[in-house]
């Protein structure tokens, strides 16, 4: 008899309006509510299937055995729903991702977002949607997004069952692209982890939260109403100001690069002449250039020539994760 196996699809996401900082830190309870778009052609499969090699889970990604590090991060997201639904056995894990990693495109979101609904599949724990999104914000807090369809809100919620992520339109509402541009494919030197825990020292943090609610409404109905340009300046609103939190943490963090500041100048600027895009950046130096599908090719066009550019990956709206068949 061949051995069990599920497969499940998610995409990563790109946040619209920012998740930096915890109210607490160990469920991953957000300071703040967050918006974000699901990036199709970004795309992790990932695989489980029981371990029979001995009491612990094993972790292969892209074919490649992965270190302690990966494999506990894993480890300790599993044994958590282990905790919740009591199930039991050891799993393998095996992932592909056919974006590059360590290019600084959240991997970790579409990783979890794969994996809770992987394993909800493979132990048949019936859950729904929402659980499952809660399940996945335990391992990383934007994976809870990656798990409706299209355009996704997590609302901050204050306990493990309230704090979950719904689609706020289906994928087909409207298309939009996100053009990244890597200006530095390094790792990251702070990881996302590590800056939500030093969010909370810089004073503009409290600003920020603060505010949240307003740019949330503002880009909800931006999205509602397909008003890019509504949707533009809150997102790059919503970007400076997690980069101005980052920047006057203590140690202070430092993402933006003299390549990303010209990648942002050079967005606005084509705003003015009439070209549908904005910027946004997550906790690294690639500019995530938002652009309609009509304006797609001007952007690219534009970006074609510009020094600075490593390599440049494409996406548009995605839906949730998903089970598919081996
Ligand atoms: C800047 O979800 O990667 O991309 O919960 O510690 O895994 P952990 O953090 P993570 O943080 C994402 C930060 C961000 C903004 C966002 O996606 O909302």
């Amino acid at each position: 008899m061949s051995q069990k196996r599920t497969t499940v699809k998610a995409h990563p996401n790109i946040a619209f309006i920012k998740y930096w900082g915890n109210a607490i830190p160990d469920l991953r309870l957000p300071s703040n509510g967050s918006i974000s778009m699901n990036l199709q052609g970004l795309d992790t499969v990932t695989s489980l299937s029981e371990n029979n090699k001995g009491a612990f889970h094993s972790l292969e990604i892209n074919g490649e055995k992965q270190d302690s590090i990966k494999t506990k991060r894993i480890s300790a997201f599993i044994e958590k729903a282990r905790e919740l639904y009591g199930f039991s056995g050891y799993l393998d894990v095996r992932s592909q991702n056919n974006f590059p990693m360590g290019a600084g495109i959240a991997s970790s979101a579409s990783a979890f977002a794969a994996l809770a609904t992987a394993i909800n599949d493979f132990y048949a724990l019936d859950l729904s949607e929402k659980e499952i999104s809660a399940l996945a914000r335990l391992g990383s807090g934007s994976a809870c997004r990656s798990i409706p369809d299209g355009f996704t809100m997590w609302k901050t919620g204050t306990t493990h069952e309230g704090s979950y992520a719904t689609s706020i339109v289906p994928v087909n509402h409207w298309e939009l692209y996100d053009y990244i541009l890597i200006v530095n494919k390094d790792e990251k030197k702070i990881s996302s982890t590590e800056g939500h825990h030093l969010s909370a020292t810089s004073p503009f943090q409290s600003v920020r939260i603060h505010d949240a609610k307003r740019r949330l409404k503002i880009c909800k109905s931006a999205i509602l109403d397909k008003d890019f340009e509504k949707l533009s300046d809150i997102i790059e609103l919503d970007s400076d100001m997690m980069h101005a939190v980052m920047m006057t943490s203590n140690p202070p963090i430092t993402y933006w690069q003299p390549d990303s500041i010209a990648i942002m100048k050079k967005v606005r600027a084509l705003r003015k002449r009439g070209i549908a895009c904005a910027y946004t950046m997550d906790a690294g130096p690639n500019v995530h250039v938002i652009c309609t599908a009509s304006d797609l090719n001007k952007v690219k066009e534009n970006f074609k020539q510009f020094k600075g550019i490593d390599q440049a990956l494409l996406a548009k709206t995605g839906f949730g994760a998903r089970v598919i068949q081996p």
